[in-house]
């Protein structure tokens, strides 16, 4: 079904997310049928382009990152006709005027904020100026907000000064994810889980997000920020709260995010020794993170396991296992509850600790799997062993090989929609960063260098003690 008519304008155009990510996923709901065929696309940045120059550029770009389905050249073309472009800078008049004449009454007016936090007051500033944008308009702003809660708190104050919060749309595209929204299928569709979703069944809950990449290009913005700015706040955060928030009354944007802010501002402060540091070193042709970085004395994190607990009524006592680095031995991130040992066991014998333990595969080979005992088959007797119940969701859909969206083709849509449901509302990402301000002065104030590891290993030592020296273990991080 397709969407309202648009206009939409990206500012930060001609950048590497609109290039990578922005376009190509456009591209591909055009293809889908989800834009309306007045429905536009504006770049504007500040490069002296003309339009043509412009769609030269989305063309190589949505050709080397959109697939498949970039190869479809009548498509192709008929997506480019509906870009244009403007070159604006935030801090001069030229330009404002002629993309205020651009703009379409009628349609939903769209503004993608995918430049520096530095620019989002000027550029809102001149929206209103100019009267680009209208009370209905919506702005959709990028990662990272802020590097704390001052400057998260500024920047919300800035967009809030022109923009009500029903108009802003923070992306996380880990919300965007298909399995990411299947964790909410998953606990309130079905009637299985939930009586157990708590602190009486669950022994503790793991999250993991393994990445074998590092930081190559961007060490710049990577060494000020580390895995804590750049994942934990954010993504882990919002799986965290996926996780453990209470049912809301319905899906829907204000019901929802209420639940998740309660989670966020129910974790506990994080003593020292429940936070494992590390940093990738070099190994078998790989360069260290400080080299990549370009800084030979960073501290910066490009690992992190913290221990986390959620002061409530459902969780106390149950602790979150939270992990996630780059450079590690497989692209995996899961999320594992596992659930507590049985009361009493009546077989005579079997001395092994049998877990149910419900895994949720956020990517890659997306799906779910349920650890459950049954009876080792044969004449033996009654052993015991451990099974996994597995769905892998494409199989059971019958979808192998089938193209889902991308989380920011998804998202985009739901800004055009209206729908906030997905995306992170002012108050949560404050308190994500009230939670994680406090860690971080904590090392800060310590000079805590981080620990070594091993490029394609699982992360530091000191990691797997985090959960040794409680009886527990990680799982497995594999490909
Ligand atoms: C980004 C981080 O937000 O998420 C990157 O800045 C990280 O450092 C990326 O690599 C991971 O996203 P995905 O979708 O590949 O899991």
């Amino acid at each position: 079904i397709p969407v309202e008519p648009f206009d939409l304008v990206i500012f930060g155009g001609t950048g590497d997310l609109a290039r990578r990510k922005i376009l190509p996923g456009l591209f591909r709901r055009f293809r889908a049928g989800q834009m309306t065929p007045d429905s536009r696309i504006i770049g504007a940045a500040r490069a002296p382009l003309d339009a043509d120059a412009y769609r030269e550029m989305i063309r190589q770009g949505i050709e080397e990152f959109g697939g498949p389905e970039s190869k479809d050249s009548e498509s192709l073309a008929a997506f480019l006709d509906r870009l244009d472009y403007v070159s604006v800078d935030a801090t001069v008049e030229e330009g404002w005027p002629r993309l205020a004449a651009l703009m379409r009454d009628g349609v939903v007016r769209a503004f993608y904020f995918s430049v520096a936090p530095s620019l989002f007051g000027p550029l809102a500033e001149k929206l209103h100026e100019h009267a680009i944008a209208d009370v209905d308009s919506r702005i959709v702003v990028e990662k990272p907000f802020g590097r704390d809660l001052e400057s998260a708190r500024a920047l919300n104050r800035t967009l809030a000064e022109y923009f009500r919060e029903e108009q802003i749309y923070r992306i996380d595209h880990y919300l965007g994810k298909e399995t990411v929204q299947n964790l909410m299928a998953v606990r309130f569709g079905n009637l299985l889980f939930e009586p157990l979703w708590n602190n009486h069944y669950v022994d503790h809950i793991q999250i993991t997000v393994a990445e074998t990449v590092g930081v190559e290009g961007r060490g710049g913005y990577y060494d000020k920020s580390g895995a804590m700015r750049d994942m934990v706040q954010n993504h882990l955060m919002q799986l965290l709260c996926l996780i453990a928030m209470e049912p809301p009354s319905r899906f829907e944007a204000g019901a929802v995010r209420d639940e998740k802010l309660k989670v966020i501002r129910a974790l506990q402060p994080v003593p020292v020794h429940h936070i494992v540091r590390g940093q990738y070193d070099a190994g078998d042709g790989h360069p260290s993170y400080r080299e990549e970085a370009g800084n030979p004395r960073s501290f910066t994190e490009s690992f992190i396991a913290i221990r986390a607990e959620i002061a409530n009524w459902r969780w106390a006592g149950v602790p979150f296992y939270l992990r996630t680095g780059k450079k590690l031995k497989a692209r995996h991130s899961e999320i594992a509850v596992v659930f507590k040992d049985l009361p009493h066991t009546i077989f005579e014998g079997d001395h092994a600790r049998h877990r149910n333990i419900l895994s949720i595969r956020l990517q890659p080979n997306e799906g779910i799997d349920l650890t459950v005992t049954i009876k080792e088959p044969g004449p033996g007797g009654m052993r015991l062993i451990d099974v996994p119940l597995d769905m892998t969701f494409s199989e059971a859909l019958g979808q192998e090989g089938q193209d889902v969206p991308d989380a920011y083709e998804r998202l985009i849509m739901d800004v055009i929609r209206g729908n906030q449901t997905l995306f992170m509302r002012g108050d949560e990402v404050e308190a994500a960063w009230a939670w994680t301000d406090p860690l971080i002065a904590g090392w800060e104030a310590r000079n805590d260098v981080p620990k070594l590891y091993d490029p394609g290993s699982t992360g530091p030592d000191d990691a797997l003690m985090l959960l040794h020296r409680e009886g527990r273990r990680w799982r497995e991080i594999k490909a």
